[in-house]
């Protein structure tokens, strides 16, 4: 195993600056005789985007061990308990309510799918899928992602364009293309199933089922649905056996001559920001006209203009919120934790595997008129894909097993 010291990032400094000297940067060896970077800094540097980042800075990275204190100065950390909305305190009976509603089929217009349906605790809370199956013969228009630690991001759907659990969670419930279900419909059903009777009001202190609090139920559900175990964790918290000596090199990786940090950063590996890859089309939608038709009933349900979404061949991302040419393509940056067990990959699930997305990023991503200056390509070797490979494998914890729970029945009540 590479010496895992602070003082490498230090030595960082020491490694380049005699080839900067032979490179005759006269000025940066000016500013580095007056002003001999700290340790701070120089972690600093290896934070900044890649293009900021010196070439001379990245290449010595690469043959730096980074530690898990070095890690945890760049930003990366385990996470903290979640925070709940001011009206959506946890309690008990609001956990468990929440989680019957989310295995609940009869939280679909035809009572044919649930939240659990897509987002199956056996698949990693996601679907396996690369492009996800949706409300009978309606077919939905992107990758499921997990539910697991959703709770801690702040900017939810590949999109970004919902920015609580509860919000979403509405928006899978009467979505045409999830369970198109409507909420009226949904508080009588909840309303001739006493259990559900029960747990609404020791949950609320409420008279009874509202869809309202039935969101808020969901969402609590889901804030109990978090990694444990994570080799990445364990490391950090200083067990330097967690990680392979792969694995380790990945992070190196990671952190400086890839510049995969520049966006995957923080205790959820991502700056919840947006950005465009240049990610290829899946043929999918080429090929399926159910496809195309959910692919333009998306983009016409998002308020793009007709002569646009008539012919529209792909998901705009960001545009659909701003409204901007210049967020075409963009798409926020997806937690990594996990992502072990969440493939396929991206908002269409074109990448079956994590090699196939090293590979992209390798090969400097794809075309996109807004493509990120941050994406170019990184010259890595087989041995340094893998490596990167390993390392994001170790962001993925112990399966999350919750068995589907016994739904209780309709009655007829007063
Ligand atoms: C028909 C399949 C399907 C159903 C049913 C479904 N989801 Fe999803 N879920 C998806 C897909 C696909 C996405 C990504 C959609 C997007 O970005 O527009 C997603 C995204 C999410 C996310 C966002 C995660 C992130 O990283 O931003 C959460 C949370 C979530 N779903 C929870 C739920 C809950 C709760 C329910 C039930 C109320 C539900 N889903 C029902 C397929 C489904
Ligand atoms: C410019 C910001 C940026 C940089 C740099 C970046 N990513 Fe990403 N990453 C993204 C965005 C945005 C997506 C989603 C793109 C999409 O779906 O169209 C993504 C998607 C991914 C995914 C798929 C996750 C999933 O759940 O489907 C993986 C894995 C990944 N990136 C790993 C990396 C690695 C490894 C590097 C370094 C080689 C890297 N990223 C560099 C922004 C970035």
């Amino acid at each position: 195993m590479s010496q895992q010291t602070s003082g490498g990032l230090l030595r960082l400094f020491l490694v380049a600056a005699p080839v900067i000297i032979i490179g005759g940067l006269a000025i940066v060896v000016v500013t580095l005789v007056n002003d001999r970077p700290d340790e701070g800094e120089a972690k600093a540097a290896l934070q900044q985007p890649t293009p900021i980042l010196p070439t001379l800075a990245r290449e010595a990275a690469a043959n730096v061990g980074v530690s898990p204190a070095d890690l945890r100065a760049l930003g990366f950390d385990i996470l903290s308990p979640v925070v709940m909305p001011p009206d959506n305190p946890l309690n008990d009976a609001k956990i468990e309510l929440g989680k019957l509603l989310f295995f609940d089929p009869r939280m679909s217009a035809n009572s044919s799918i649930s939240c659990a349906s897509c987002h199956q605790p056996a698949q990693g809370w996601g679907e396996g899928l690369d492009i996800n199956f949706g409300f009978t013969n309606t077919p939905h228009w992107r990758n499921s992602q997990t539910i697991i630690n959703s709770a801690h991001l702040s900017k939810l759907f590949w999109g970004g364009e919902k920015l609580s659990l509860e919000a979403q969670a509405k928006s899978a419930w009467t979505g045409a293309t999830a369970q198109n279900l409507d909420p009226d419909l949904a508080e009588e059903r909840m309303r001739q199933i006493p259990e559900y009777v029960r747990l609404f009001t020791v949950a609320f202190g409420s008279t009874g089922p509202s869809f309202d609090d039935a969101l808020r139920a969901v969402a609590a559900f889901e804030a109990t649905i978090n990694s444990t175990n994570v080799p990445f964790d364990r490391y950090l918290e200083g067990d330097t056996s967690a990680l392979s000596e792969s694995a380790i090199r990945g992070a190196e990786l990671f952190v400086g001559q890839a510049g995969c940090s520049a966006c995957h950063s923080g205790p959820l590996l991502t700056d919840q920001s947006f950005h465009a890859l240049g990610v290829p089309d899946n043929p999918k939608f080429a090929q399926d006209p159910l496809r195309q038709i959910t692919l333009r009933f998306q983009n016409r349900a998002r308020g793009v203009p007709e002569d646009v979404y008539r012919t529209v061949d792909t998901d705009l991302g960001l545009f659909y919120t701003t409204k901007q040419e210049i967020d075409i393509d963009k798409f926020r940056t997806p937690m990594l934790r996990e992502v072990g067990q969440t493939g396929p990959y991206m908002h269409n699930g074109v990448f079956a595997t994590l090699e196939e997305v090293v590979q992209f990023y390798n090969a400097g991503g794809g075309s996109s008129p807004n493509k990120s200056p941050l994406i170019s390509p990184l010259g890595l070797d087989g041995q340094e894909v893998a490596d990167l490979v390993a390392f994001l494998e170790s962001l993925t914890g112990d399966p999350i097993i919750v068995e589907q729970p016994d739904l209780p029945d309709y009655e007829v009540l007063p």
